[in-house]
């Protein structure tokens, strides 16, 4: 059976870009078409600077929205990468594989390090190696596919060689993976700056929809959308981003595609209208099981409990096997 694995970073609050670009397809196509696991990647919350009592704190809420999305427990494994040690015992093992040169190249690392110097702060070791974790993540569990929106394609495609080169020079220990996106939505991007994409860390601006938002804080932010001075509804990304922007949120939202909606819309304010209505309406019931979940902490606790156990047989014999390949003695 195929083997999917995809994460998620609890350093901000999820946001409507996380939903449509990877949490709503593991749930409603991932999760019963493949062996799958989701994965709170709390370890990579560490690598910029970080309050432990918040990082603590969504990490819980970043699982209870797993399952308020609708992962169930019952098909597939939804647990935390800091209970389960073989992570990092694998991470250490792709650092002496990966170069310094292919880690200062990616873009993330790039960008993120840009911004942390910027703000006077210092750069982490821990960003600059957060792509090896990353494939320690995949590779631990022999992973076929991974579930991602569009920015995570770098780090996929690291991940790809680094297994390539690991079993070309130690003998065939990992899958090679590959990333799968969503037809529409693969990079949803801020309302406000329709040019950048929808980030969770990035600020609590008005261009982030969180999927915690009641309904009418994120109706207000899709009706503020910055579009263009245009006057037809034509879908262009180029052009007119922005446009565009809401253009794929309402398709992603109806389950169709940005292109059929061009010419079908009069005017800008129609189409606010409808996208606002659909994102209030897609949020509606991951919301509500939140909150019902809020309300038993002991199951949350318990399906995270399970998940590691189940996580941890997965991943130990072939992290295991990594390490006698790669020429340490077997304790
Ligand atoms: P993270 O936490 O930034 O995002 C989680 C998932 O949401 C997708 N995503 C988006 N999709 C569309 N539009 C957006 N604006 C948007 N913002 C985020 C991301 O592509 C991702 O699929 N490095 C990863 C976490 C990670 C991981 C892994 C993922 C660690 N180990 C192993 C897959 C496999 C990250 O920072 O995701």
């Amino acid at each position: 059976m195929t083997r999917v694995f995809s994460g998620i970073k609890p350093t901000g609050h999820l946001t409507l870009g996380n939903y449509l670009g990877a949490v709503r397809r593991w749930a409603e196509v991932d999760q019963h078409r493949t062996d799958a696991l989701f994965c709170v990647v709390d370890l990579h919350a560490l690598t910029v600077d970080h309050d432990p009592a918040r990082v603590r704190r969504l990490t819980r809420q970043a699982a209870t929205l797993l399952l308020a999305s609708g992962l169930d427990p019952e098909l597939c494994t939804v647990f935390v990468q800091s209970h389960v040690d073989e992570h990092a015992r694998l991470s250490y093992l792709l650092e002496c594989v990966a170069t310094d040169g292919e880690m200062r190249r990616m873009i993330q690392y790039k960008e993120k390090s840009a911004r942390e110097r910027e703000r006077g702060g210092s750069v982490r070791l821990s960003l600059l190696t957060y792509p090896v974790l990353m494939a320690a993540d995949i590779l631990a569990y022999g992973t076929d596919e991974v579930p991602v929106g569009d920015d995570q394609t770098q780090h996929v495609e690291l991940t790809r060689d680094l297994a390539v080169r690991f079993n070309q020079r130690y003998g065939r220990t990992f899958v090679v993976p590959r990333a799968t996106h969503p037809k529409v939505a693969a990079r949803v991007m801020n309302l406000q700056d329709p040019t950048s994409k929808m980030g969770k860390t990035d600020d609590v601006g008005p261009g982030i929809v969180y999927l915690l938002d009641e309904p009418d804080v994120a109706r207000k932010k899709v009706m503020r959308a910055v579009t263009d001075s245009g006057r037809d509804v034509v879908y262009d990304p180029e052009k007119r981003p922005g446009l565009a922007n809401l253009l794929e949120i309402l398709a992603a939202c109806e389950g169709g595609n940005p292109e059929d909606l061009s010419g079908v819309y009069e005017s800008y304010g129609a189409l606010k209208k409808d996208t606002a209505e659909a994102v209030v309406e897609l949020l509606r019931p991951v919301q509500e099981r939140h909150k019902e979940l809020c309300a038993d902490p002991a199951y949350v606790e318990g399906v995270l409990r399970l998940g590691a156990e189940k996580a941890r047989a997965m991943a130990r014999p072939r992290v295991d096997e990594a390490y006698r390949a790669i020429g340490l003695l077997a304790g």
